[in-house]
């Protein structure tokens, strides 16, 4: 079992380059299988859901290799195999692959994601949304999901909510749909806009992406494509975070600051300067951060639940009470009685938690049990006194690129045995 061990209380000081976006690389790795051809990605992360997804793609009949942060996918010997379920289920968001399967194949398969690590995550608004554009959906007892469709037609989607997930299965599928789909209420996050990009550059018509609703024309798809992931902002958030956290004064090149607003304003409250270039986000952090009016998550652009657990991280050690209201997840304070052991003043009720800066953290053995809720705990091992030992580092493998490496670049004491 490996460990994650942090020598806080060293300030940080650098510059890192952020990574593409988890959130935008999974959907679009999916999609190359509407290609149907040569698929060269650049600034894809090197993180374990990733790899997972190209090794869904290898099952489907695609190569996929890497080299450094470009990928290339070629798909166009993708045919319909099963997938193995424990491979769906090693990526939390393989639900994904529902929509790009059905619109590849006209039938898909995906492991419905389990309900321990945020709370329950229901797909209702996935599949309903599939069954407008003419999909049969089927959830088996054993926690798989599959849809077949003869012909996928154009429709109107009314989300009751903008689900993420939802938006992305249905702007897949509908690409494939005969006529015209709009997509209302649509999720209006960065990495919905970067998956319509990358669509309409293999030929889709999507019009609206990054709005509320979403215009998709069926077209023939498929082409050789090049393309760019997104920065990713919750990585980007997560830096900062560990600044104010720590102390200091970092650079982060390779970020997109017009989609971290909410969270550099919070930062920016705190006492935190903020200095935001095209690309750039210069980040000095004060002598003791101060707590933020209350912060409710929201979707985008809206505070995002993924910077919640890194910020109370940070805002445990601010000077005064900063309150958080999680309004995406049910279960997203599992972060809370591991900073607790590091001597965090937090109560939590609810969807709510108190956090009460106290003067210093200690050291202690904490354990993740999340992605974002493990990226907390390192934001505060790096202002705890001593040595904190963190486990359950598969979590945070999911989603960070080689996250002490770049920490320690910024003059932290990381390393992983
Ligand atoms: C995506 C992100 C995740 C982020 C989340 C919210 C990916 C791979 N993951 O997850 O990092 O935390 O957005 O920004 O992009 N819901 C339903 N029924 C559904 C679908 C969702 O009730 O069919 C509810 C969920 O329970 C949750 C809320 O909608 O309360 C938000 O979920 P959603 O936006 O779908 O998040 P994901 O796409 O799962």
């Amino acid at each position: 079992m490996s460990v994650l061990r942090i020598n806080g209380g060293k300030r940080l000081r650098g510059a890192i380059k952020v990574q593409g976006a988890k959130n935008s690389v999974l959907p679009i790795l999916a999609a190359t299988l509407l290609a149907r051809g040569e698929t060269v990605l650049h600034n894809c992360p090197r993180i374990s859901d990733a790899d997972a997804a190209l090794d869904i793609l290898r099952r489907l009949g695609c190569t996929a290799e890497r080299e450094d942060d470009t990928v290339v996918v070629r798909s166009d010997a993708a045919s319909k195999r099963a997938v193995p379920v424990e491979l769906m289920r090693e990526m939390r968001a393989s639900v994904v692959f529902l929509g790009a399967m059905l619109a590849a194949f006209g039938e898909a398969v995906a492991a419905k994601p389990g309900g321990c690590e945020l709370g329950p995550r229901p797909v209702d608004l996935h599949l309903a949304a599939l069954r407008a554009l003419g999909a049969e959906t089927e959830e088996r007892d054993d926690g798989v999901i599959v849809c077949r469709a003869r012909g996928l037609r154009g429709a109107r989607i009314d989300l009751p909510f903008p689900s993420v997930g939802a938006t992305e299965n249905a702007l897949l599928a509908a690409c494939a749909a005969k006529g015209e789909t709009v997509i209302r209420n649509a999720a209006r996050e960065p990495e919905i806009v970067d998956l319509a990009d990358f669509l309409n550059g293999i030929g889709a018509r999507i019009r609206g992406a990054g709005t509320q609703t979403i215009a998709v024309e069926g077209a023939p798809l498929g082409g050789d494509t090049e393309h760019t992931v997104i920065p990713d902002r919750i990585a980007a958030a997560t830096y900062l975070a560990a600044a104010a956290s720590a102390g200091g004064d970092i650079e982060l090149m390779g970020a997109d600051p017009r989609t971290l607003t909410t969270v550099t304003g919070v930062f920016s409250e705190m006492g935190c300067r903020i200095e935001a270039g095209r690309d750039t986000i210069r980040f000095t952090a004060p002598e003791r951060l101060r707590a933020a009016r209350p912060v409710a998550t929201r979707p985008y652009p809206g505070f995002p639940t993924d910077a919640q657990p890194p910020l109370m991280a940070a805002a445990i050690t601010a000077e005064g009470t900063t309150v958080f209201v999680e309004n995406l997840f049910e279960d997203r304070y599992r972060h809370v009685p591991e900073l607790q052991k590091m001597g965090a003043d937090i109560k939590t009720g609810g969807k709510t938690a108190v956090v009460t800066g106290v003067r210093a953290l200690k050291a202690a053995r904490v354990r993740a049990h999340d992605l974002r809720g493990g990226a907390a705990l390192v934001v505060a091992a790096l202002a705890a006194r001593g040595e904190t030992e963190i486990t359950g580092l598969h979590y945070i493998d999911r989603g960070y690129d080689r996250l002490e490496t770049a920490l320690r670049t910024l003059g932290a004491d990381a390393r992983r045995a």
